[in-house]
Parts: C-alpha cells; structure tokens; sequence
C-alpha cells in the first residue's frame, strides 16, 4: 500500500504520518507538501530516516509536477490534507485559498483520474455547513446540512467538496469526504485560537478574544480525527461524506480562561478585540454516521487532550518559539496590532 498525504508538514497531517506509522507500519508513506508558512519540516524530524516514509516539496496546484510525481510513484491511496486552513487569513487574502483548495484539489483529483487510485479522500471541515444560532442547542450538523459558507476558507473547502462529488458522479473516482470540527494537540500552528493564547500566556502578552468570547467551537484531539479518516479509508464507502466530532462543545472564553489558570497566570490578561468579520457564532457535529457505520469513537476526553496539549507546548518550546520568532511576527502586527 503506498499512501499520498498532501500536507503533511502541516498540523493534522503530521499527526496523521505519525498515527499511520503506528498503525500501518508496512505502508509507504509519501508526504506531499510546498513547505508554506504553515508547513514545518522540522516537525518530520521523527519519519524523515524512515525507510518507508518519503518527503517531496510540492505546490498540489503545479499540474505537470503532481502528474510527474503520480507517474513515478503510483499511488494506491491520496488523503489531501493540504490547504490554507487560518479563517483570519482568508479574509485578508482569499486568493491563495482557491488556488490551493479548490484549484490545487482539482489538480489531485484529475491525477487520480487519469493513473488511478483506490481512495481519493478529502479532508474538509464542518465550516462548510456554516453555523448554528446560540440559542438552539438542540440543532447539530448532520451530513444532510446544506452547505451554507461563511468565509472565503469555508467557501473553498466546499468548492473542493463539491468537485470530489462530481468526479465520483460523472468519472466514477472512488473518493470520500470527512468533515471534521475544530481539532487542537500537538504541532498546531500558533495562529490558532489555543496554542495562540498558549504562547501569549507564557509570555505574559494579551490574549486577545475576539467579540465577546461567546462563539462556541467543537473540539477534538487529532489523535481522534486521524483515526477516524483511517477508518473512513478502511471501510467508508465511495462517494459519502463522513462527519467527525466528539460533542465537546465550548466557548471561546472559556477556553482561554481553562488556558491561564493552567499555566497559573492571571485573566487581566485577557483583552476583547474587535470581532473577526461574518464570524461564524457555533459548531457543533453529529457524529450519529460514522458511529454508526465504521464504529468510530473519539478517545480523548477533553479534559485530559487540553492538559497533554498544554504540556506538550511547554516541552516543546523551540518547536514554537522558531515559528512565532520569524515572519509570524510581521502576521502578528499586522492582524492584531491596531484590533
Ligand atoms: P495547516 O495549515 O496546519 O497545514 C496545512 C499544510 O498544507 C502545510 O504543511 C502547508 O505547507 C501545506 N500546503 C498549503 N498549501 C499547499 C500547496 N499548494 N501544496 C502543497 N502543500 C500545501 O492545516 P491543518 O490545520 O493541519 O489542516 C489540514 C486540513 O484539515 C485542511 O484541509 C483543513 O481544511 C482541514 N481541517 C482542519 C481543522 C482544524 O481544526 N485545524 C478541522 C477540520 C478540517
Ligand atoms: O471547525 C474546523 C475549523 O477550525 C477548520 O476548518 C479550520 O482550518 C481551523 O482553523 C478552525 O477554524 P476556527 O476559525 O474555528 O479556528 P481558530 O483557532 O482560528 O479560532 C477558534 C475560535 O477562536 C474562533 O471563534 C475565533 C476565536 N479566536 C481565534 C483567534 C486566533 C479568538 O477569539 N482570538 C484569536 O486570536
């Protein structure tokens, strides 16, 4: 079995390398990745010896490379991971997000299409169902949600949803679709709502929480996402989307609040900046489907996901420390210096 994983440099891809060589340790496992501000080689320190794990830099959306690469290679299986992921971004700059998700995807698939693969699987999130209103707890998104973008990410993601739907429809390519909720754990970019306010909270900076901190998010340890998708590649049938989450739902404020009190700091630290434009208010996943179908359950409690995750950025602070030291200051001025 060789397996394609499209942005594995990146946060749930890299976890996704590490939990496929633990789990299948007779696949080979090629990493397709262009090294973005997000991508970090020095997270596959740990497979880059491995003999069944291979590194290729590549732009997914350079058709003639990736058609090169497929050629050469032959893969049986492509779980596309790669995409610009930050929501605040994609408001800045909504152009990167469809040349790499929906055009970049498009590219994968056609490749799929003309060598052939068993599984193509898209990794998408449950952004694309838009959100829920405050006030009505009892709504989740199941996989009949109509799609019901927000933002120029959540826009792209299901555009590329969309074209892997038609290309099972009209070419017959095996692919499936997840749909995932908000993931935290190790190596996630510190962009991100957690190791963002991590970072900040050990420095003693603002955490600044946008709105009021009300907007509610579904969490889940990666570790779970990542076992999931192998189920949904083992088992899921072709043509279906899959919804993944572990009902954890919670506020923003609260998770910013859980954060300092963890690291034993004081919540004058936290700071209300202006709101994200056409902020999506709540998440919240039915996971009934892939329950019910492949048996999936996540694993880890949040309660004990936040503690390891916590940890694990304080063990790990050179991982970090490099990355918010470089250009992403330059992000960080830009994004929340006037806010
Ligand atoms: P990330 O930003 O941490 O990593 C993205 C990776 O893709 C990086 O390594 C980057 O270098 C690579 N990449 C970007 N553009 C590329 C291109 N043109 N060609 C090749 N590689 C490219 O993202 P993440 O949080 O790990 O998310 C991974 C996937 O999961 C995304 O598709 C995202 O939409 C989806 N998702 C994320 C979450 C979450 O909570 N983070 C939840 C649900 C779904
Ligand atoms: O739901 C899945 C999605 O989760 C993925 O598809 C995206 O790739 C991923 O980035 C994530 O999107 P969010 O926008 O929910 O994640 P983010 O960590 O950016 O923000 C989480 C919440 O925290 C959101 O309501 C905005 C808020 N926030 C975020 C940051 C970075 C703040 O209040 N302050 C901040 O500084």
């Amino acid at each position: 079995m060789k397996m394609f994983i499209t942005g594995g440099a990146g946060f749930i891809g890299s976890n996704f390398i590490f939990y496929m060589r633990k789990t299948h340790p007779d696949y080979d496992l090629v990493c397709l990745d262009k090294l973005t501000y997000a991508g970090n080689l020095e997270t596959l320190a740990p497979v880059m010896n491995d003999p069944k794990f291979r590194f290729v830099r590549i732009d997914i959306a350079e058709r003639k490379a990736v058609y090169d690469l497929f050629e050469a290679e032959k893969p049986d299986v492509v779980v596309n991971f790669a995409a610009e992921s930050h929501v605040d971004r994609s408001i800045e700059n909504p152009a990167v997000f469809l040349e790499t998700n929906v055009m970049g995807t498009q590219v994968l698939l056609d490749a799929c299409r003309i060598f052939g693969v068993s599984r193509f699987h898209q990794v998408s999130t449950d952004e694309v169902y838009g959100d829920l209103p405050l006030d009505r707890p009892d709504l989740f998104f199941t996989e009949q949600t109509p799609i019901h973008t927000s933002s120029p990410y959540s826009a792209s993601k299901a555009s590329a949803d969309l074209l892997c739907n038609a290309y099972f429809r009209t070419y017959g390519l095996p692919i499936t679709i997840s749909r995932c909720s908000n993931n935290y754990g190790p190596y996630q970019f510190p962009e991100k709502l957690i190791p963002l306010m991590i970072a900040n909270c050990t420095a003693d900076k603002p955490l600044p929480v946008y709105g009021q901190g009300l907007n509610v998010r579904d969490w889940l340890y990666v570790e779970d996402h990542c076992s999931a998708i192998d189920l949904i590649l083992q088992g899921g049938k072709e043509g279906l989307v899959y919804n993944i989450g572990g009902h954890n739902e919670m506020r923003n404020i609260d998770i910013v609040k859980l954060i300092v009190h963890a690291l034993g700091k004081s919540e004058e630290l936290i700071t209300y900046v202006t709101d994200r434009k056409g902020h999506d208010m709540r998440y919240a996943i039915d996971p009934t489907f892939i329950h019910n179908e492949l048996g999936w359950l996540p694993e880890t409690k949040f309660e004990n996901g936040i503690v390891k995750t916590i940890q694990w950025y304080l063990d790990n602070r050179p991982w970090w420390e490099n990355i918010i030291n470089g250009e992403y200051k330059t992000y960080y001025e830009r994004m929340y210096g006037n806010r």
